[in-house]
């Protein structure tokens, strides 16, 4: 029988300090009124000195793993998604797999910039499907203020700092992921980029000096590439769960412009109340937008049993992705995972870690 995966908890953190789009009139040429007008952002969350991908990202699934009252060390797998890992080497998914304790679990990181978290949705997904894995975490956090040129009007204005998250569980109910559909044009890298500090340019006092540590951006080019592919990919996943326009409860998209959501709502033909909206108050935290509106909006206890929801977002590569999500019964569903009792070394280290080896010995 094929298993579904369905989301059973879900959380989100944004840091504390609030960047209005007054006191960038401050800093750089510009106003609230061109900001709000053009992107629909009044305001975003930065991270402060303590705060990192990894730190936030493990607030937000400490609160996702409390919603579906799962104990981290019954995760199989972390899959953290994000375009700003707190260092290139080690993933960001060790350290939070780390921090929340989740001795059983692998993790990895997971890169296709702001399409990272519904791509992460889909490995996991996939995990669960095939019968390999039963727990997934899915969580995705950005801490873009760190690669922002703040004297770039055309880029600083857009971005934020958050983390969100999912758990997955495996079911055997019509509910939880239906369909995904992915999609990738490398040949439009250069709309979206940090040009330096990668391999292929290494960092040195020149790319410093450049500024070539920075996201750079076109866009309008992006503007109308994302209208188009979100669009299809839209189209695409609803074909593929076998599901109208007409059925989807609410559009859970990446907030990145509200322009672009309004040219992507007209062109799907779904009325504009079902798009739900935060970007005025976070502007775009890249692929940890769509499971901050998700988990938001599943915080308000809208979400219920039955409903259909489409994911989609577009990003730098340029990537793109749509998912069908079918909310589940998900207090049943916890509450008969509770009720079936948990063999006794998933609460424990199944792959202890030999300290004087460094190294994890298999069992
Ligand atoms: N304040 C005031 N003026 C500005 C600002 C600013 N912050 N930024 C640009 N301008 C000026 C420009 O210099 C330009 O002036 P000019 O006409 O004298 O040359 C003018 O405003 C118009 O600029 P455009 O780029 O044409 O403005 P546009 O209507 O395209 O809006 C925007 C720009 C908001 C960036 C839009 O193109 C957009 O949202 N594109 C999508 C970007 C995006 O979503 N990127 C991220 C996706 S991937 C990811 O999420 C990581």
């Amino acid at each position: 029988m094929l298993r579904h995966a369905v989301i059973t908890g879900w959380g989100h953190c944004v840091p504390d300090r609030v960047v209005t789009n007054k006191d960038l009139e401050a800093r750089i040429a510009t106003n609230d009124e061109w900001i709000w007008t053009r992107t629909g952002i009044r305001e975003r969350r930065i991270a402060g000195p303590g705060e990192t991908t990894s730190s936030l990202s493990t607030i937000a699934a400490r609160r996702a793993l409390a919603c579906a009252r799962l104990p981290a060390a019954t995760l199989d797998l972390v899959i953290s998604a994000t375009t700003t890992p707190d260092h290139l080497l080690p993933n960001t998914g060790s350290l939070v797999q780390q921090a929340l304790g989740a001795t059983r679990a692998g993790a990895f990181d997971l890169n296709a910039a702001c399409t990272s978290f519904l791509y992460g949705l889909a490995v996991g997904a996939q995990f669960i499907a095939t019968g390999a894995l039963e727990r997934i975490l899915v969580v995705a956090g950005e801490t873009l203020s760190r690669f922002t040129n703040w004297d770039d009007r055309n880029t600083c204005v857009l971005f934020g700092d958050g983390a969100g998250a999912v758990v997955l569980e495996a079911t055997d109910e019509e509910c939880g992921v239906l369909s995904t559909v992915l999609g990738s044009a490398g040949d439009a890298d250069h709309l979206l980029a940090i040009e330096a500090s990668g391999s292929a340019k290494p960092a040195t006092a020149e790319t410093l000096a450049r500024g070539e540590h920075f996201i750079t951006m076109r866009g309008s080019n992006i503007f109308k590439l994302a209208v188009r592919a979100m669009t299809q990919a839209a189209v695409e996943a609803l074909a593929k769960a076998g599901l109208a326009v007409a059925d989807v409860r609410a559009e859970l998209a990446h907030q990145a412009n509200v322009r672009i959501l309004r040219s992507t709502q007209a062109a799907l033909g779904l009325p504009w109340e079902k798009f739900v909206i935060n970007l005025d108050r976070y502007g775009n935290t890249g692929a940890a937008s769509v499971p901050l509106v998700l988990s938001e909006y599943a915080s308000t206890g809208a979400a219920r049993p039955g409903d259909d929801f489409l994911l989609a977002s577009f990003g730098g590569g340029l990537t793109w992705a749509a998912s069908v999500v079918r909310w589940g019964d998900v207090e049943a569903i916890i509450r008969r995972r509770e009720a079936q009792s948990v063999p006794a070394h998933l609460h424990g280290p199944k792959r202890p870690i030999d300290r004087a080896a460094g190294v994890r010995t298999l069992q």
